[in-house]
């Protein structure tokens, strides 16, 4: 019995510290911050080539060199990433994800580094807005908020969810489905760089402030990441990396 409370003891003790995320003074003790994001969300986060880039990419080296740290990338489905900040598996997560009353339970989000929102987009000019999704099929990344709004569309036929954004936008180029729902900047990327495809943009369906996640409660880090962010925002280096990427800034309004 005192073997066994023993062997209880040490395990509890040692999820407590497994789990426990890195403060800000230990991410700078060892010099490297651990940012994941799942590299397929272009223009934000995505490979070019074998590089990973992108806006948000971008300003998280920005924020992190005020930080007076490196970045060590991690790449991975959208799904695991914020899971992963309760796991202690790396310290941010930056892959626009949109501030959700949901997510902030699990999750301490830092200031919001865009602001944005879902878009329809669809081949059919006829589909513009939320009341011209009646009877129509849907598709959206799963795990996205775009899917928590299409969800509350009661008029649709049907919603699909794809482990990616980029296959939703495949599923509505092979017009498998009627029409599909991802960020606007997103949208308008696809759109311009595909002048031909004959994807037409509709209206936003919501809008959201999309910020990096620490793991719940990691204060220290979560105010350090402020701060930087802050200062990159100041200093004119934030709305160089947004002109070059969207030709505007895209910061929130206050
Ligand atoms: N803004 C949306 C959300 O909050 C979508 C984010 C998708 N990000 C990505 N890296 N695929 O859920």
């Amino acid at each position: 019995m005192q073997l066994f409370k023993a062997v209880v003891t040490a395990l509890a003790l040692c999820t407590a510290f497994a789990t426990q995320a890195r403060t800000l003074d230990e991410v700078k003790k060892g010099g490297k911050i651990l940012v994941a994001t799942e590299g397929q969300f272009a223009p934000f986060n995505y490979f070019k080539g074998t590089k990973l880039t992108g806006f948000e990419v971008e300003v998280a080296e920005l924020v992190a060199k005020k930080m007076g740290l490196a970045i060590e990338w991690k790449t991975l489905g959208f799904d695991a990433l914020l899971t992963g900040l309760g796991q202690n598996r790396w310290d941010v997560v930056i892959a626009s994800h949109g501030v959700t009353e949901e997510r902030a339970k699990a999750v301490t989000f830092t200031a919001p580094h865009y602001c944005s929102g879902g878009m329809i987009i669809a081949l059919d000019p006829a589909i513009k807005s939320a009341k011209d999704l009646a009877g129509k099929v849907v598709a959206v990344q799963t795990g996205t908020s775009y899917l928590e709004n299409v969800q509350k569309l009661s008029t649709i036929k049907e919603m699909k969810n794809f482990p990616t954004d980029v296959d939703a936008r495949s599923a509505l180029s092979s017009r498998r489905v009627d029409a599909w729902v991802t960020d606007r900047f997103v949208a308008k990327e696809v759109v311009e760089k595909n002048p031909g495809a004959g994807l037409k943009l509709g209206e936003m369906l919501f809008i959201e402030r999309i910020a990096a996640a620490v793991a719940k409660d990691n204060s220290s880090l979560a105010a350090a990441w402020n701060k930087a962010l802050g200062e990159v925002m100041a200093d004119g280096s934030y709305a160089t990396v947004s002109k070059k990427y969207f030709k505007e800034d895209v910061r929130c309004p206050n």
